[in-house]
């Protein structure tokens, strides 16, 4: 699969799984933008990505930021050929153990902000590059939980259901210019933030809950983006793709 001459937005690209991505689809020949809160994270990606990688600041939760961001890259790129919508909030231990009616409104604006209302506000504006080209993929990364529910994390889970729902709308209002959309229904990926928020048990609890018994690998997670954002798939547009080892079988 090629992917040269394309230009590729990873959010949150400077690390986890977003890093992993970025490599992917820069070894496929696409130049990547990685996108970063922290400064400092942006060269050490772009380090280990490789020649073609450009980092920028990006708080996709303010919109000051977002506009920034564009203003920035409209100097140097006339083209952006694949999003993928990856920044994620953080998971906190305290508010993903809360029932429904101990979160609070902060608590769950907060993980919108970033989840779902971020990834709006970057999609709104890719789509604007992209229509005028008349081709483009943007890839929502949500989660199991937004098709399955779970019995924590309810922000989390609504956030990315609502990603979805994006997913959908792209798709569908976008179609006739060639711009094609996908959410990713990820099960547990065996990133750092996934070993730092779970304890032992919980990780052995994950890899039991799956029929394949282990952790996704993150990049073989990025072999399959990468995949869908090239030319193997362009006949397919709005759908949930789930990865997750076989835990969820539809
Ligand atoms: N690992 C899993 O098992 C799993 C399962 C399902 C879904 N996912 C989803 O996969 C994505 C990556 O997860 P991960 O495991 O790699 O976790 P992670 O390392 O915490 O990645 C989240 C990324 O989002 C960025 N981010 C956070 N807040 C942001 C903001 N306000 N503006 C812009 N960027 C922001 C962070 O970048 P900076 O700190 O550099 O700004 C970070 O690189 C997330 O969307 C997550 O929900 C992961």
């Amino acid at each position: 699969m090629s992917l040269d001459g394309k230009v590729s937005i990873v959010t949150g690209g400077a690390g986890g799984l977003g890093l992993e991505i970025a490599k992917e689809l820069a070894r496929n020949g696409s130049v990547v933008i990685i996108t970063s809160r922290k400064r400092p994270k942006l060269e050490i990606g772009c380090n280990m990505i490789g020649k073609n990688c450009y980092g920028f600041e990006l708080d996709v939760s303010k919109p000051k930021s977002v506009a920034q961001f564009f203003k920035h890259i409209s100097k140097d790129f006339d083209t952006i050929d694949i999003l993928v919508n990856n920044a994620g909030f953080p998971f906190e231990r305290d508010i993903w153990f809360k029932k429904v009616h101990d979160i609070t409104d902060k608590q769950l604006l907060n993980i919108l902000q970033v989840d779902l209302i971020g990834s709006f506000r970057i999609s709104k504006e890719i789509l604007k590059i992209m229509m005028k080209k008349s081709k483009g993929v943007i890839i929502n990364i949500a989660s199991t939980p937004a098709i399955s529910g779970h019995s924590y994390g309810s922000p989390y889970t609504i956030a990315k259901a609502g990603l979805i729902g994006l997913t959908k709308h792209i798709a569908l209002e976008y179609g006739q210019y060639n711009i094609r959309s996908y959410s990713i229904a990820l099960g547990d990926v065996d990133t750092q933030a996934m070993r730092k928020s779970l304890s032992k048990s919980e990780l052995q609890k994950a890899r039991n809950e799956n029929t394949l018994k282990r952790l996704g690998r993150p990049e073989e997670i990025a072999k399959s983006i990468a995949s869908i954002a090239g030319e193997n798939f362009t006949f397919s547009t709005g759908n949930t793709l789930i990865i997750d080892g076989g835990k969820l079988v539809i």
